[in-house]
Order: structure tokens, then C-alpha cells, then sequence
């Protein structure tokens, strides 16, 4: 071989191989240019998403706020929601507010893996956001309550979250020094009743929402708001890794539940989620699908805060979710819960698995900051 041709099919092979690394770090269908043409145009002129037969999907949307919000009429409700959010004294030790776990701060959750309650006794599920919960309709990890009324009483009496004897919290409110002027203004009568408290904790939390992300900057016209990465990441959210499946519409759930296999059958950190409130077997290790806005911020992840990060999470789903087998002696267990068959290994590369994670970068924002108020 001469020199000039050793010269030549070295630069050929380094070339080529340069050319290899940023194919494979690009997209696989699309160049990065194309994606951003078509994602900026309307939605309806997006490539279909990767979706199973049957499944009933909504596309992506940008934040609609809460309607709850703003409105005149019930500024008093709120202001009064919100004292009682962060008032320790609807627990039992004086210690515990509902923001102690739903910390402005940290995006209305706490950080932990297993929330952290009355008597410093660890609550085995991970805390969620209380942001959007006006349009979440399906609360708690395993849906047990379907409206914030219903739900706003439950955190307080539960032993190992506020431990609160509900019996006895409308008189106490009732003698401390302002809280009757407070119902006054919200109800036009000062009587502290249970129904109130759970009213106007609600209302409060129905204000509380996610501030506009890149995602939403970009749904709304500014192009150049989502990076190459972040835009291909959307594109697999919606295609090659199946997120839409599960994570759709302007909240990115569903709604529904789902199997991912982090159940822990016939195990000591055993939870059979939706099971626990239906008895159905079908419904055993089933979790409710979480709205994924700001997610980037709410870790730790899962209903019990086993996995730290979202690169965690991506990587087990590449692999197809957990799929535990039945210990021996097990194998003939017909309730033997089984993970969603929606979840199948994705062969994404390292790139697609970044692009993934600068996605749910990109649909997270750093809440707003509210003070504690002054309590009465
Ligand atoms: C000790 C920590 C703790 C305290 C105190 C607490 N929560 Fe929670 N909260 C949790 C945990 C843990 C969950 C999830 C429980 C589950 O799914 O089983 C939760 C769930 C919720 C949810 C459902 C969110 C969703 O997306 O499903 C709302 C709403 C909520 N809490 C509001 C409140 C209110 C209002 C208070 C005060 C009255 C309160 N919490 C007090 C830990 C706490
Ligand atoms: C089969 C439905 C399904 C599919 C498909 C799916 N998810 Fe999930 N996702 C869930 C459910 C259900 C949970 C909660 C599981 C639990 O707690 O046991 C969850 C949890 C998560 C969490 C943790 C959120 C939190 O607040 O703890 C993230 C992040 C997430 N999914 C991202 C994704 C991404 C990214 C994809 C695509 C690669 C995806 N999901 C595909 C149903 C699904």
C-alpha cells in the first residue's frame, strides 16, 4: 500500500466512523431539522404515536391552568385552604402540616422515599405533588379516593400521617383566636365544621399548579424552546419508547392503572395497590399511572420511592419493567400479580435514552414559591 492511498483509507475509516457517531446519536427516522418542522407544526400533523390496539390516547398538550384559579368569589375560600395547609395544628402533636409533606419548595412533595409522619413513623408510599390535583380525578397511588373532599379528611386522622382525632379538630380551630373570623369570611358563618375544613382545603389545592415548562413555551409557539435533544426525546416519548401508552394529554396520565412489577409479592415490602381497594385479583401490584409535570423534581420515584432517578426509571423501562417470578413454592399461585404486557424491551440507545431524559427535563419547571402564611 502507498503512502497516499494508507493516508486516504484512514481518513475513509475515520470518516466513516464520525459519520457513525452522529447517525446513532441522532434521531433514527428523522433528521433533527425535519422533527422540529413537523412538532411545530399542529398536532394533528404529527407522526402517530406507538400505541397498542385499544389503547385510548389523548395527545401531549400544554398546561390549560386551573380554572380554579383568579376567581374573585373565592379568594376568602382559598386564603382560608391555604392557613390550613400549612397550620400544624390540624395534627394531633402540633407538628404536622400537610405542607410538612407537600413542601412548597419541593415541588408540594418531601424528597423522600416513604413519607415521614406522626411519631416520625415512615409512611411506605413516596409522597406526590399536590400540583394539578384540580384535574387529577384519580388520587392516591392506588385511587382509593376520587375527589378532594372526600380525600382532604383522610391525611388528617390517618395514625401514621397527622393522627388527628376529627371529632375534636372543628372546636379545636373553633377556640383558637382568628380562625372563626376566617370561616366567617369564607362561609358567612363562624362555625368550623368538618365539611368547611375539607372544602376549603380543597379549593386551596385546586389553585396550585405547575409553571409553564419549555414543553409548554414550545406548544405555544416558541420554536426554539426545546433543544434538539429534548424535541427528539418528545418524539420518542410519543414513538419508539411507548411512554403514550400510559403518559398522555396535557397532565401525562392516563389516569388508569397499571402493573409495573414493583409489588413485591409475598414479600416484606409487599403492596398490591389498587387490589387493596377492589379485592379483584386482576388488580393486584396495579399502581395509578403519575402525571409526569415536573417530574424531574419529585423524586424519588414509584409509589414506594424505590428508584432515585430518571435515568433509573428509563433504563428498567428500556429493559421492559420489572417482570419478578414467583418464589419457590409459588410457582402455582394463580393471583400471582403480572406486569402490564404493554411494557416490552425498547433497544434504545444511550442517545435516545438521554434525549428521553432531557424530555422529562423539558416538561419540568420549578414551582412557584409561596410562603407559609400567617396563621391565626
Ligand atoms: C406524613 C406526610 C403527609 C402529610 C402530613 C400529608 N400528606 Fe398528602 N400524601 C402523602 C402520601 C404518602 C400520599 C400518597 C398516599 C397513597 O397514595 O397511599 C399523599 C397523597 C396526597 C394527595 C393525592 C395526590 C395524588 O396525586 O394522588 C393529596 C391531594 C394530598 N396528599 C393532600 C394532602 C393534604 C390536604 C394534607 C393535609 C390535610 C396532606 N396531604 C398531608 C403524605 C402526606
Ligand atoms: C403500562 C403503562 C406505562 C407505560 C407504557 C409507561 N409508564 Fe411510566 N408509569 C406507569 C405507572 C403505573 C407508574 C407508577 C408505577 C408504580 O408506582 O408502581 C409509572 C411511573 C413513571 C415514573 C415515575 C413518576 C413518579 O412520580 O414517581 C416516570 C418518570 C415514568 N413512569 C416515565 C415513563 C416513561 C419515560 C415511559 C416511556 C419510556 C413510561 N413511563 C411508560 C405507567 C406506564
Amino acid at each position: 500500500m502507498n503512502r497516499l492511498s494508507l493516508i486516504s483509507s484512514v481518513l475513509l475509516i475515520s470518516f466513516s466512523f464520525f459519520a457513525y457517531m452522529t447517525v446513532s446519536e441522532g434521531p433514527e427516522d428523522y433528521s433533527f431539522d425535519e422533527l422540529r418542522v413537523i412538532y411545530s407544526g399542529d398536532p394533528s400533523g404529527w407522526p402517530s404515536p406507538h400505541v397498542d390496539e385499544g389503547i385510548n390516547w389523548k395527545e401531549l398538550g400544554d398546561n390549560p391552568g386551573s380554572p380554579f384559579r383568579n376567581v374573585d368569589s373565592l379568594q376568602a375560600l382559598t386564603s382560608l385552604g391555604q392557613v390550613l395547609f400549612f397550620d400544624p395544628r390540624l395534627s394531633v402533636s402540633n407538628q404536622i402540616s400537610c405542607s410538612s409533606c407537600h413542601d412548597p419548595e419541593r415541588s408540594w412533595q418531601d424528597g423522600r422515599m416513604g413519607a415521614l409522619g406522626h411519631d416520625h413513623r415512615s409512611w411506605r408510599r413516596n409522597t406526590p405533588t399536590t400540583l394539578n390535583v384540580w384535574a387529577i380525578e384519580t388520587l392516591f397511588w392506588d385511587g382509593r379516593a376520587a375527589d378532594l373532599e372526600e380525600f382532604s379528611l383522610l391525611p388528617i386522622q390517618d395514625p401514621i400521617e397527622m393522627n388527628m382525632d376529627l371529632e375534636t379538630l372543628p372546636q379545636k380551630l373553633q377556640d383558637i383566636s382568628g380562625y372563626p373570623e376566617l370561616f366567617a369570611e369564607a362561609f358567612d358563618d363562624e362555625t368550623v365544621t368538618l365539611e368547611r375544613i375539607a372544602g376549603a382545603l380543597s379549593q386551596f389545592q385546586r389553585t396550585l399548579v405547575s409553571r409553564a415548562s419549555d414543553f409548554d413555551r414550545f406548544m405555544r409557539g416558541n420554536e426554539n424552546a426545546l433543544s434538539d435533544r429534548a424535541l427528539h426525546g418528545m418524539h420518542l416519548f410519543r414513538t419508539k419508547a411507548r411512554c403514550m401508552n400510559c403518559h398522555h394529554g396535557e397532565f401525562f396520565t392516563d389516569l388508569e392503572f397499571h402493573n409495573l412489577g414493583l409489588h413485591f409479592y409475598g414479600r416484606e415490602r409487599e403492596d398490591l395497590g389498587l387490589y387493596n381497594v377492589t379485592g379483584d385479583p386482576a388488580d393486584m401490584g396495579k399502581f395509578r399511572t403519575p402525571p409526569l409535570r415536573d417530574v424531574a423534581f419529585t423524586g424519588p420515584y414509584t409509589h414506594n420511592g424505590l428508584i432515585n432517578s430518571l435515568e433509573g426509571m428509563i433504563s428498567m423501562y428500556d429493559a421492559g419493567m420489572a417482570r419478578p417470578r414467583p418464589r419457590p413454592g409459588l410457582e402455582d399461585d394463580p393471583h400471582f400479580p403480572v406486569t402490564s404486557d404493554i411494557l416490552i424491551p425498547l433497544e434504545l440507545t444511550d442517545a435516545e435514552k438521554e434525549a428521553l431524559e432531557a424530555f422529562l427535563h423539558a416538561i419540568s419547571e420549578r414551582p412557584f414559591r409561596m410562603r407559609r402564611p400567617e396563621l391565626p
